[in-house]
């Protein structure tokens, strides 16, 4: 099968490469020709694990190419995915209009039957949206379908996710729509992934209300560690427990400073609303969104209150990136934290292990980038460790301890034991416990 895989951003270059390592031919473009220049010298223009393995050997296996030739690509395929960015407005709303062009495009190149399927987070809806334009764009009457094909891919190990995913979500209204997708995913069949198969609508809502519910379990898992600071209690055991009970699942349970990433936040958003649109009020979404604004501000109070005057204090702090094992620095709460704590008058000594190249385009110029760990800590008055990658796990603390001005640490993603700390000899802040 030939497939066109239209925006090589995140999903479209992972879901492009997977596709491909599956056997399909897959072209994928973008009207980025800087990016398309970079891919096709073998260069990955993002950060994700394993990525460059499978996008070299499917390109050297012919089955994977790059290209600004939009119209070429859309022609010669039977299936085109749409993974074009859907960014959120200033409203709240989602921007359509990189969906809108693709769609116009796809309606001028049609030359036989199509399945068009978005891969991009979308409102509900946009699959008519879509229907609408290319029936009344195309030249000729041939025939086309639109179809829904959520991905649910985790930045850091997106390429897992793809090849093992919990589960496929089809929506679509044909029966030939579905069993081309399901061809597609044929591999996945072999180890018996379970496939969802319904309307376009469902499939669309289906997303939101996935990235919707996680970030519910991260607030309300945020929410229980700022009780247990005010009652004594140990937010990690009380989250293990609660894990145990089958019906509640152990994951994303962690507490911090909040969800940050390119999905979650835009999706929380987006979600509400949809809602609002739909004339609901959709009372949890909007606490969870509450939540996490204020769980940032909280985590300011633990480094206020363990620094002791920020103005003119050096703060060092482990961590740039939204999460560990990406470069991705989107909402990212060590972000938000650093431009609070310059903002009240502190010096800022950063590292990170992927992420600080990103982080210089949007943080001030005062902020010092340090080439380790170590340097970050040295001379700083108090360590914040704001992204739990594994590196910092594996730190000679007594070393730290040695260079920091004073021994304070402040884990907001609760890398550290607190008592083991304190014996060591930190004035040591966590999470909720
Ligand atoms: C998310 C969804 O998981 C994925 O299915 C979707 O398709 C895209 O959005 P991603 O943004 O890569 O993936 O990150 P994820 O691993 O979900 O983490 C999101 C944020 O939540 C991070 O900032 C992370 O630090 C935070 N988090 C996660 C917690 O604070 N606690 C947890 O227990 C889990």
């Amino acid at each position: 099968m030939n497939i066109c895989i239209i925006g090589t951003g995140y999903v479209g270059l992972v879901t492009g490469a997977c596709f491909a390592d599956f056997g399909v031919n897959v072209v994928c473009v973008d009207k980025d020709a800087e990016k398309i220049h970079t891919l096709n010298r073998g260069e990955i223009p993002i950060y994700e694990p394993g990525l460059k393995e499978i996008v070299d050997k499917n390109v050297k296996e012919r089955r994977l190419a790059f290209t600004t030739d939009i119209g070429d690509g859309i022609r010669r395929s039977l299936a085109v995915l749409i993974a074009v960015g859907t960014p959120p407005r200033g409203d709240g709303s989602t921007d359509l209009s990189y969906i809108e062009e693709v769609s116009r495009t796809i309606a001028a190149n049609l030359n036989g039957y199509k399945v068009v399927v978005t891969k991009s987070t979308v409102p509900v809806g946009t699959g008519r949206f879509i229907e609408k334009i290319i029936a009344e764009e195309r030249k000729e009457t041939h025939l086309f379908d639109v179809a829904s094909n959520p991905e649910f891919l985790r930045e850091g190990s997106a390429v897992e996710d793809f090849m093992r995913p919990n589960r496929v979500v089809i929506g679509a209204r044909s029966g030939q729509a579905v069993a081309i997708l399901k061809d597609l995913h044929a591999p996945l069949y072999l180890i018996e992934t379970p496939f969802v198969i319904t309307d376009i609508e469902t499939a669309e809502l289906i997303k939101y209300a996935s990235n919707a519910f996680l970030a519910t379990k991260i607030s309300f898992i945020n929410e229980i560690a700022n009780l247990c600071e005010k009652t004594g209690a140990d937010v990690h055991v009380v989250a293990r427990a609660m894990g145990l009970d089958r019906r509640i699942g152990p994951k994303f349970l962690h507490p911090g400073p909040g969800y940050g990433g390119s999905c979650l936040p835009k999706d929380t958003t987006a979600l509400l609303n949809i809602a609002k649109n739909a004339g609901y009020d959709f009372k949890i979404m909007e606490a969870v969104i509450e939540v996490n604004r204020r769980q940032r501000g909280r985590m300011m109070e633990k480094i206020r209150k363990a620094a002791g005057k920020l103005r003119g204090a050096t703060i060092g702090v482990w961590g740039l990136t939204f999460k560990p094992n990406t470069d991705d620095i989107r909402e990212s709460p060590a972000i938000d934290i650093i431009n609070g704590l310059v903002g009240e008058g502190a010096k800022i000594k950063a590292y990170d292990p992927a992420g600080m190249k990103n982080a210089a385009s949007v943080l001030p110029d005062t902020v010092v980038y340090s080439q380790d760990p170590y340097e970050a800590a040295s001379g700083s008055d108090c360590l914040v460790i704001a992204t739990e990658w594994n590196l910092f796990r594996q730190i000679d603390m007594e070393r730290v301890k040695g260079l920091l001005k004073h021994p304070r640490v402040v884990d907001l993603r609760n890398v550290y034991d607190p008592e083991v700390m304190g014996k060591r000899g930190f004035e040591y802040t966590g999470v909720g416990r």
